[in-house]
């Protein structure tokens, strides 16, 4: 067993330092896990270009699985009871802290936890080894993560961001407007978009509209499903796009609308193409991003729009985004077409580059 790991160290903004740590010692209710890979997502193209959670330096690195190489022999299951031992593979979920009060009083609700923890979201501190970008991993003591031996490390990277979708879903089925014949729109074919679409075909809706500027994305988002895919760039106005989107809901607008861009102008347009009595989900502002301008009376009052914001995921919704995921590849969903580049760990500036300038959809960090 080596006795130091080698971590990818934001040190700055867009910069990169490899360095080695030792590996700490492993506690009773702790874990070391030897990374294989690790998705980059949005938030890390962020951190990447301009620190926003003031993190550097920092191992980032969120969307990660790998092997269990030592365990505390406190840990014998999983958080979802299944057994673990040493060889089998892993992905993490939040750290909620417990003693808030989302933790106290809302347990199905602690994705609203006031201190919740993320791997790869971790400040510095003395282990180092807290996020997926690096050759090892410490797990804490009460960490929640899943037993996911037997799915391929593809698959397993995606589950942090299909987490993400299910949970969007989930908050939007809450409005009782998601039905078969629900016609939703879906803004933003990024993964997140992507994989809402997803959820959506495996619950059964069939008639998606798909928004975005850029065409390789759409063609994806037609292979999973979307009946009809707009792209904004080619329109002169988004009314002129608008009028072509009512055509094609009946006149009317989409019955839900699924907003997954980081972008101000996307997130108010989102509410114009909402039907009158129909519903919204908004997903796509993990990050302050900027505001944006409604109109209460056109937007909300006078459609009696049901809207609804959507937080990461709780521990609960990894057992569903398995499910998903199993029932994605049943009814023959393209979803391996997410992973589009599979980057060494010492290449790590390529693939946040890659990331940022939107050349593929999912970015994978491979660690050997
Ligand atoms: N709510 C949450 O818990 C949560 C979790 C993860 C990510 N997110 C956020 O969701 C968003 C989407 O994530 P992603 O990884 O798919 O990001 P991404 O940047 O890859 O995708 C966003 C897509 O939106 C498209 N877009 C930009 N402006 C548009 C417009 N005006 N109309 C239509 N499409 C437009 C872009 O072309 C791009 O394909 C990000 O902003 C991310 O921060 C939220
Ligand atoms: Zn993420
Ligand atoms: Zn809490």
């Amino acid at each position: 067993m080596k006795e130091t790991a080698k971590a990818a160290v934001l040190v700055a903004p867009g910069k990169f330092e490899m360095r080695e740590f030792p590996i700490p010692p492993i506690g009773d209710d702790e874990m070391l896990i030897k990374v294989e890979g690790c998705g980059v997502c949005g938030t890390d193209g962020h951190e990447y270009k301009r620190d926003p959670f003031n993190l550097c330096p920092v191992v980032l690195g969120h969307e990660g699985s790998g092997e269990i190489v030592k365990l505390g022999k406190n840990i014998t299951k999983d958080s979802a009871g299944v057994p673990v031992k040493l060889g089998d593979k892993i992905v993490t979920c939040v750290i909620p802290c417990g003693h808030c009060d989302a933790c106290r009083n809302t347990p199905a609700r602690t994705n609203l936890c006031e201190n919740c923890g993320v791997y790869g979201l971790f400040p510095d501190d003395d282990t180092h080894l807290n996020g997926y970008y690096a050759e090892y991993l410490k797990i804490r003591p009460n960490s929640t993560f899943f037993n996911v031996t037997g799915l391929s490390l593809d698959q397993r990277m995606l589950i942090e961001p299909a987490a993400v979708a299910v949970h969007a879903v989930e908050r939007a089925k809450t409005t009782g407007l998601l039905n078969f014949n629900t016609k939703v729109l879906v803004q933003g074919c990024g993964p997140i978009g992507l994989m809402v679409l997803a959820v959506l075909r495996t619950l059964g809706i069939d008639k998606i509209i798909a928004v975005d500027g850029n065409d390789n994305r759409l063609e994806l988002a037609k292979e999973m499903g979307a009946t009809a895919t707009f792209n904004f760039t080619k329109y002169a106005s988004f009314d002129d796009m608008l009028a072509e989107i009512r055509k094609e809901s009946d006149g009317l607008g989409a019955g839900f609308v699924f907003q997954c861009t980081g972008v101000p102008a996307a997130a108010a347009n989102a509410w114009k193409m909402v039907r009158r009595g129909g519903g919204l989900c908004e997903v796509g502002f993990f990050l302050p991003s900027g505001t944006c301008t409604i109109d209460p009376h056109y937007d909300l009052c006078n459609k009696e729009v049901t809207a609804v914001g959507s937080w990461v995921y709780s521990p609960q919704d990894y057992p569903t985004a398995f499910a998903f995921l199993r029932r994605a590849a049943g009814i023959g969903l393209p979803m391996e077409k997410l992973v589009t580049h599979h980057i060494p760990l010492d290449r790590i500036q390529e693939a946040l580059e890659v990331n940022v300038n939107m050349q593929g959809i999912k970015v994978a960090v491979i660690v050997d």
